[in-house]
């Protein structure tokens, strides 16, 4: 059975060019309720942790320094079937590639700068959930 939780964050280059906003309004209107969220900014090695399962891919290194760039918003969201739903909303990893009307397509400036991620299981959102947010930090 699908779960009702996922993670999200808003990348830095989204934050940076003041779309923060714009896709909290698309993610509510969309049917997630936000259950925890913050700003705040990885390091190279935190986000080598968070993205540890790409260590072995060509892009990692530039994903890691890419993601430690600057401020990032993660969330996690509750809605039915939230981890399937959320990936429809944000649309492909390449923006070029991505339906129109999805975050990715409106906000996205390239494959590596694209505005948001969403986890890809429901195990990998528990997982991300809890390298952000303490159980205290969700409402
Ligand atoms: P995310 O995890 O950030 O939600 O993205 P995703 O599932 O759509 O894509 P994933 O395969 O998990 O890749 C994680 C991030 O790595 C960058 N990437 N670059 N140059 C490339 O071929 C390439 N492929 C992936 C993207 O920024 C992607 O979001
Ligand atoms: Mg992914």
């Amino acid at each position: 059975m699908s779960g009702k939780r996922t993670f999200t964050m808003i990348k830095p280059d989204a934050v940076i060019a003041g779309h923060t906003g714009s896709i909290v309004k698309m993610i509510e209107e969309a049917g997630f309720r936000i259950l925890a969220m913050k700003k705040t900014r990885l390091s190279a090695e935190l986000a080598g942790k968070f993205y540890e399962i790409h260590k072995e891919r060509p892009f990692y290194g530039e994903l890691c320094s890419y993601m430690s760039s600057g401020a990032i918003v993660p969330m996690i969201l509750e809605k039915e079937n939230a981890v399937e739903d959320f990936r429809k909303l944000i649309g492909a990893t390449d923006p070029k590639k991505a339906a129109p009307g999805t975050i990715r397509a409106l906000f996205a400036k390239s494959i590596d700068a694209n505005a948001i991620h969403g986890s890809d299981s429901d195990a990998n959102a528990e997982i991300e959930s809890n390298f952000f947010f303490s159980q205290f930090e969700r409402f």
